[in-house]
């Protein structure tokens, strides 16, 4: 009896391990933590610290709004008092480059240590030249491009005086409801990883630039962890996942931002799995510091220390300082928990002093590396606004983000390019607007410097082949503006109807229950069909909508998102054909919000619906709905071209994976223009140890060409990209048959298989 009890493990273990790969991946402890484990900042840091009151250390650990007035709960009346008596040893919000210079002489200049400030603020995406929303980014899949607008983005921030931004976010996002996810990269993880990363390195710069260079900021990572999954798309709403798709889908684009060398992560405001994320141990000490060797400093979300008492986790700000430190957070933003309470929660040791120590390290660890001890005036030089905002190329690079971030949805019957010397009438609540265009946190985005929509369309077209309308007010029911819409359309030959939601729709604390044209857009889109004029809608919003009845009733349909400062030049370039669309969607557009949340890369249950064949009951589908696909899927875009896809090549197809297999796929523009393909490479593993995604992302390449001209693509899969938590939640693969697809959307159906073998 006793044998069998002893072979009834062996024997498992042998099973379990004869159907595992060799290949298991190895932490990436030493990436994240080689940026900041300089043993000269080390002994600056331990030195530093010998010479610190307890009080000076809790300063390093507080970070309060300059505007003190409209923030937080309790602040300091005057900040540059906290600053001047150590009770504060970071601001933000203050960009304006003489007053932040005067803020660092008080801390250098008149406390006891002279430690400089850190100088935070939310540049998202842009500082004075405003990008289009990091949603609308993460659409054109140019890596290098989002990577630059950081660093223009870097350069403006650094004139206005800052050292720090908290971006990038990099929370996956799946539920358009939640109205954060304009700030984000879509749905896709693997995506998310590529634009995380290449944020990073635009702030914090890469190769010989380090964080103490002239042209770089401290990024902050956030908001850690999940934030993007709150039940129902309400923001701050809880998070509950399961701890594998928390580590597969959500926690790799942090990971890759740090991997990048991010110094600062941000916590999120949301529990999950019941712990707030401020007060997880298991997030901020193991998964962050022990797993992924994370030695910058974690900054909590606004007051998100006070919130644990009403998460229900702590009785008072008391316990919740202690909770929030003893999990790994250092530095209390605007909270005032730390500054009031930490003293106290020390001396009756319900914290460490060695704790406390480790966050304040955290904290100096960065302030070195940023350089600020050897120069706490670099970044504040008075005379630089003049020459970093809105630079020529600056304003260049965000009109070629702009145009390669809008996705062309629809085109029937070539309704789109527009040639010149037509009559175009511009209808629309967006068509004259200039601040939505900068959607939501557009840092000290000017709109008085925006190229609206008729700007653009005049100056590309001519004023005198450009009608404006307005029609209608974006929501109220107002039906005055009609009869002068009709009147443009009427008299023109294409209709432009510029439609989609206010910039202050998006953003924090803007979730949605419905995520359909306000009702007053529709009516003025249904009044100005009844020309019979070609009808283009040009969509300015910040997440995906229900578009069902919008695109039965419009000829072509383009979604610009909130593009930015260029906004206006960029619509114009594309509308007119100067530069041909070739955004692809991150986010998936469903048929309704019943669907939501969806995704493209869902699992099968046990019981597919299969389109097209008949009857079928029992099924995993909505008995209201044809099928289970969206309007528009991710990875969709069209183009004023064509790509056709041949010869997919899979070598070899049958793998012990030591070497990467080889995908390569000809691509062909079968069109008459020149255009810009973004190539997409999925994967799905047919059978594992449990259920995996129907396809997965794994590789993308944007390929430029001339009409009638061909080229060979080439992905390489190696035994990451086909890795995942098998049953034990250990990471690798496991053989056997991989289907592969290559197109330009997730529905492509170029098919090829590959086999992989123990
Ligand atoms: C709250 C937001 O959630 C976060 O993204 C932002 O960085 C902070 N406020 C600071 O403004």
């Amino acid at each position: 009896m006793k044998i069998i009890y002893l072979l009834v493990p062996l024997l498992a273990i042998y099973f379990l391990d004869g159907c595992r790969s060799s290949y298991d991946r190895t932490e990436s402890r030493e990436t994240a933590s080689r940026y900041f484990s300089d043993p000269k900042i080390e002994r600056r840091v331990d030195s530093l610290m010998s010479q610190m009151t307890l009080d000076e250390k809790i300063g390093q650990l507080v970070l309060y709004s300059s505007h003190f007035t409209t923030t937080g709960p309790t602040l300091p009346k005057n900040v540059e008092e906290a600053i001047r008596n150590g009770t504060c040893g970071n601001i933000f919000n203050a960009h304006v480059p003489a007053y932040n210079r005067e803020l660092q002489r008080i801390a250098v200049e008149e406390t006891r240590m002279g430690i400089p400030l850190l100088f935070g603020y939310d540049v998202i995406h842009g500082m004075k030249t405003i990008f289009p929303i990091n949603l609308g980014m993460s659409c054109s899949w140019d890596i290098e491009g989002i990577k630059n607008s950081a660093r223009v983005a870097a350069r403006e921030a650094i004139a206005a005086g800052l050292n720090w931004t908290f971006s990038p976010m990099v929370d996956v996002t799946r539920d358009p409801r939640w109205g954060r996810v304009s700030e984000g990269s879509g749905e896709d993880t693997y995506l998310g990883s590529l634009i995380a990363a290449a944020m990073v390195e635009g702030y914090q710069g890469e190769g010989p630039e380090t964080l103490a260079s002239d042209s770089t900021i401290l990024a902050c990572i956030k908001h850690f962890a999940a934030y993007g999954a709150p039940q129902a798309g309400r923001d701050y709403q809880t998070v509950d996942l399961s701890d594998r798709t928390l580590r597969e889908t959500y926690l790799p684009p942090y990971k890759a931002g740090i991997d990048a060398g991010a110094g600062s992560v941000m916590s999120a405001f949301n529990d999950i799995d019941a712990i707030p994320a401020t007060a997880s141990r298991y997030l901020m000490t193991d998964i962050l510091r022990k797993e992924w060797g994370f030695n910058g400093f974690v900054v909590t979300d606004f007051t998100a220390i006070n919130e644990l008492v009403p998460h229900g986790v702590a009785a008072d700000s008391l316990e919740a300082g202690a909770l929030a430190l003893n999990a790994g957070i250092n530095m209390d933003l605007q909270g005032d928990i730390y500054h009031r309470f930490l003293k106290q929660l020390v001396e009756q040791k319900r914290v460490f002093l060695k704790q406390v120590d480790k966050m304040c390290a955290g904290v100096l660890r960065i302030k070195f590396a940023l350089g600020l001890f050897d120069d706490p005036y670099r970044y504040l030089d008075t005379t630089a606004v003049a020459r970093e905002f809105y630079k020529p190329e600056n304003l260049a690079a965000a009109r070629d983000m702009a145009r390669k971030s809008i996705v062309l949805l629809k085109n029937d019957n070539r309704t789109l390019p527009i040639a010149t010397g037509r009559k175009i009438a511009l209808i629309g609540p967006f068509a004259n607007t200039r601040i939505d265009l900068l959607g939501s946190w557009y840092g000290q985005g000017d709109s008085s410097h925006v190229v609206s929509i008729l700007q653009g369309m005049q100056e590309r077209f001519g004023h005198n082949k450009v009608i404006y309308a307005q029609g209608a007010p974006y929501e109220q029911e107002s039906r005055i503006g009609f009869s002068q819409a009709l009147h443009a359309a009427r008299n023109s030959d294409i209709t432009v109807v510029a439609v989609g939601l206010p910039g202050s729709w998006s953003g924090e604390a803007t979730s949605m229950t419905t995520i359909t044209l306000p009702l007053i857009q529709q009516e003025l889109i249904a009044a100005i069909r009844t020309t019979g004029k070609p009808l283009v809608l040009l969509l300015l919003n910040g997440r995906p909508l229900d578009l069902s009845w919008e695109s039965t009733v419009s000829d072509a349909i383009v979604e610009a998102w909130y593009p930015g400062t260029e906004g206006g030049h960029a619509v114009a370039d594309v509308l007119s054909g100067d530069f041909n669309p070739c955004g692809k969607l991150t986010m998936t557009f469903p048929r309704t919000l019943g669907q939501v949340p969806i995704h493209y890369d869902i699992k099968n249950t046990g019981r597919p619906f299969t389109p097209n064949v008949g009857e079928q009951h029992y099924v995993s589908r909505y008995i209201d709905l044809p099928d289970n696909t969206p309007l528009y899927p991710f990875g969709y875009g069209l183009s004023y071209t064509t790509f056709a896809y041949s010869d997919l090549r899979i070598v070899p197809d049958k793998s012990d994976m030591k070497q990467p297999i080889e995908i390569t796929v000809t691509v062909r523009n079968s069109g008459e223009r020149s255009g810009t393909e973004v190539v997409q490479l999925y994967i799905q593993d047919v059978v594992a140890s449990v259920t995996r995604p129907l396809r997965q992302l794994k590789g993308f390449e944007r390929v430029e060409l001339a009409p009638g001209e061909s080229r060979e693509i080439s992905f390489q899969l190696d035994a990451e990209s086909i890795s995942f938590y098998r049953q034990d939640m250990s990471y690798g693969y496991e053989p056997g048959q991989f289907k592969v697809w290559v197109g330009g959307s997730s529905t492509a159906d170029l098919e090829g298989i590959f086999e992989v073998t123990r």
